[in-house]
């Protein structure tokens, strides 16, 4: 997508294919700033700390952290020790384990001479992947945009939550790809934005994303999203995910659930756009069976944003000592999802479905 008319994406392998230079994006939308990231260590800690997020976005960065490592060393057992040690920066997101693995079993067919620049295209690849399979998102998630704008005149409302924009994925997006793809087909929208407590990726992500498209969109608070959905002002919800499983239930950004309890309260459809790279159908109940990220308590206690000279702060929310707990993802159940929007198609968050789906593509 484009930033001030120039197109950009959040990471970008280095012309010597030593290094792979991301979006910081803790900077974002006070300063559009980079890092160059030379070294597996150096992609365990931008994962992390969230330098770089979203669940597309972590796995293609991740996969450029096992080639930098099949650089430096690609005998079997270092690159086994570079899938764990990054596979263990964030739990949630299926993403981070999916694009690793790809690679490692693409790696330990060949002969550790060749490995380091096979890993190099084969990470090239998973991020060329995600960018086609954004796109084809778009194009299945179209048509749900389409069919409100043909009930009734004026902008489809539509309610996402975090930011499952194309700062999250290598291009498009997932949730905001049909927008983007509405947007230039000519369709009316208008988006509400959450702000998406404690780290803001709605406030400081996805309005930034928004804004640089065109697209109109209002900011609110998490907590507003049932009333607007009471009085009738959301269409539709379109949101990420970080986690399927098998019958459907979605793991996504904390807040999603209340978001998806309300849509359903009020006859709201709830959709999820889900790349395929998603879906973990090793897992049947995503309560039990999903680990959940818990994040500092600080990113709940305080806050940082612009002071009025223009410097970014962080400021200090709570008393201090003020005891925080910070879930990152809660797990929406199949049954309040109306459709998960993937590269193949609309489908129904149900087993049967979702096997069909992945067999299909065998
Ligand atoms: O903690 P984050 O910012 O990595 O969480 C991001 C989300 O929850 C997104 O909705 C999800 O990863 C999908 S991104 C296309």
């Amino acid at each position: 997508m484009n930033v001030g008319g120039v197109p950009l994406r959040p990471l970008a392998a280095a012309p010597g294919g030593d290094a792979v230079v991301v979006i910081d994006q803790r900077a974002l939308p006070h300063r559009l700033q980079f890092a160059t990231l030379a070294s597996p260590q150096d992609v365990y800690t931008a994962i992390r700390d969230m330098w770089v997020r979203g669940a597309p976005l972590i796995g293609a960065v991740a996969a450029y952290g096992l080639a930098l490592q099949a650089r430096a060393d690609a005998g079997d057992a270092a690159l086994a020790a570079a899938v764990a040690h990054l596979q263990s920066a964030r739990p949630t997101a299926v993403n981070l384990a999916w694009a690793l693995q790809r690679l490692l079993r693409h790696l330990l067919a060949l002969p550790a001479s060749q490995r380091g620049d096979a890993a190099w295209q084969e990470a090239g690849a998973i991020a060329e992947e995600d960018v086609q399979v954004n796109a084809a998102i778009g194009r299945h998630g179209l048509p749900l945009l389409q069919a409100v704008a043909a009930r009734r005149p004026g902008p489809v409302n539509v309610l996402t939550h975090c930011n499952a924009g194309w700062l999250a994925t290598v291009d498009w997006g997932t949730a905001t790809s049909p927008l983007y793809q509405a947007h230039a087909a000519g369709l009316p929208l208008h988006v509400w934005v959450d702000e998406t407590r404690p780290r803001n990726q709605g406030a400081s992500l996805t309005a930034w994303e928004l804004a640089q498209a065109g697209v109109p969109h209002t900011l609110v608070a998490d907590n507003a999203g049932g009333h607007l959905m009471q009085r009738g002002q959301v269409d539709i919800v379109i949101v990420g995910c970080d986690r399927v499983t098998a019958r459907g239930d979605v793991c996504n950004k904390i807040g999603t659930y209340l978001k998806a309890l309300a849509a359903q309260d009020n006859g709201v459809p709830f959709y999820v756009a889900m790349p395929t790279s998603t879906l973990d159908l090793a897992l049947a109940d995503g309560l039990r069976q999903i680990p959940i990220e818990e994040r500092p308590a600080r990113e709940v206690t305080h806050i940082s944003g612009r002071d009025a000279a223009g410097t970014v702060v962080e400021v200090q929310l709570t008393a201090a000592g003020t005891p925080a707990a910070n879930p990152a993802f809660d797990v929406t159940p199949a049954r309040l999802v109306s459709g998960l929007i993937t590269e193949h198609g609309v489908v129904a968050a149900e087993e049967g479905a979702l096997r069909r789906l992945m067999e299909g593509q065998r």
